[in-house]
Formats: C-alpha cells, sequence, structure tokens
C-alpha cells in the first residue's frame, strides 16, 4: 500500500500535523508513505490552456508548464490512496490546494478509482471545505475512503485534541483495509 498525502497549508502547522499522524499510523502498519508539502514545491498556477487535452480526438496528457508538477505527476499515479490535507480558508480549501487539483488537469483520467481520503483543519468552522475536496473526488471517479476535521488556530495546537489523534488514526487504519487490484 503506497499512500501519498498532499498537504496545503502554507505553513508547518496543523494540517501538516494531522497528515504526519496519520501517515505515522500507516507506516506502522507496514504502508509505504509520502508526504508532498505543497508550500515547499514549486508549482506554478493553471494556464486553462488546455493543451493537455490535446486535439479533441487525442488527450495528449501532458502539461506545457515547466514545474515541480513534472515530478509529482508520476508519484501521484503511482499512489494506491491520495490524502488530502487542508486548512480552511474562507470556508473553503486553500488555494495551494485549489491550484495543484487544477493542475492535475493533465492526468485526472487516470487517477479514476484511486481511493482518496482528506482532512481539514480550521479556526471555528470547517465550511464547505471537505465538500470541496469530495467534489473533486467526485469528478475524478475517485471512492471516498473518509475524512478528519479538527478546530485549531496556532500550529501545532491540533495536537491537543486526543479525539482528533483518535479519529486520524482510525482514518489510516481504515485505509490500510482497501484492497489493492
Ligand atoms: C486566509 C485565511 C483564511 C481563514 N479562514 C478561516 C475560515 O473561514 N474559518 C475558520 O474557521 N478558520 C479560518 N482560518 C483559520 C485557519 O483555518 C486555522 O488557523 C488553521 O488551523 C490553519 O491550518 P494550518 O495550521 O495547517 O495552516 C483562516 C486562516 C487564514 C490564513
Amino acid at each position: 500500500m503506497k499512500i501519498v498525502a498532499i498537504c496545503g497549508s502554507h505553513r508547518k502547522g496543523n494540517t501538516e500535523w494531522m497528515l504526519k499522524k496519520l501517515l505515522e499510523r500507516a507506516a506502522e502498519n507496514g504502508a509505504e508513505v509520502e508526504l508532498i508539502l505543497l508550500r515547499k514545491a514549486n508549482i506554478k498556477t493553471c494556464l486553462g490552456c488546455l493543451a493537455c487535452e490535446g486535439d479533441g480526438n487525442i488527450r495528449s496528457g501532458v502539461c506545457k508548464i515547466k514545474d515541480d508538477m513534472k515530478e509529482i505527476y508520476p508519484r501521484l499515479l503511482a499512489a494506491d490512496c491520495l490524502v488530502f490535507g487542508t486548512p480552511v480558508y474562507f470556508d473553503m480549501l486553500s488555494g495551494l490546494l485549489k491550484n495543484f487539483m487544477d493542475r492535475t488537469c493533465a492526468v485526472w483520467p487516470k487517477l479514476k478509482s484511486k481511493p482518496v481520503a482528506g482532512v481539514a483543519v480550521a479556526e471555528e468552522g470547517i465550511g464547505q471545505a471537505v465538500r470541496n475536496l469530495q467534489s473533486y473526488a467526485g469528478i475524478c471517479s475517485m471512492p471516498w475512503v473518509g475524512s478528519v476535521t479538527g478546530l485549531a488556530k496556532a500550529p501545532g495546537e491540533i495536537a491537543k485534541d486526543k479525539n482528533v489523534t483518535r479519529r486520524l488514526l482510525k482514518l489510516a487504519d481504515k485505509i490500510m483495509e482497501i484492497k489493492k487490484d
């Protein structure tokens, strides 16, 4: 089981802590895990050119932007399960994660059937953020495994919430139960 988590926070904060906790548990249970920190990656915004769609008959599947997505695409495709993590910004997923999703335009049909889970953290309320992640999963025909949400503001504050930790471990175990093709 190879799990790739994508962190959409601009800081080493609560989202990152949650994803690391989940991955740590999965790794203890034998998973190969990887955390992609979007804040450290050079990922330009989607140009909306649709060059990745090709000429309408043959899908090119290639994004013409030269940046870190080039080496991230194969890692996404090699994963057995993806986990998206986002801080809640104005009741939605972060712009960092949304731009990453936009840039998957080149490969999204190939993500079909790949299970996906999500974590989200907000100061007061999760708003639409988990639904945003589920919408992406739905469009890509990726089965939704589940989500963990929590409330925190300062970086690392979420670690104090034992209920969140318990649910993260449970979600990690649920991912490990997924049968590989
Ligand atoms: C631009 C911005 C917008 C935010 N919008 C919301 C919001 O709509 N609702 C909320 O409860 N918290 C909001 N927050 C607070 C963050 O979701 C919260 O601090 C969270 O813990 C950040 O996660 P992180 O530590 O992983 O970056 C916002 C923070 C920022 C920077």
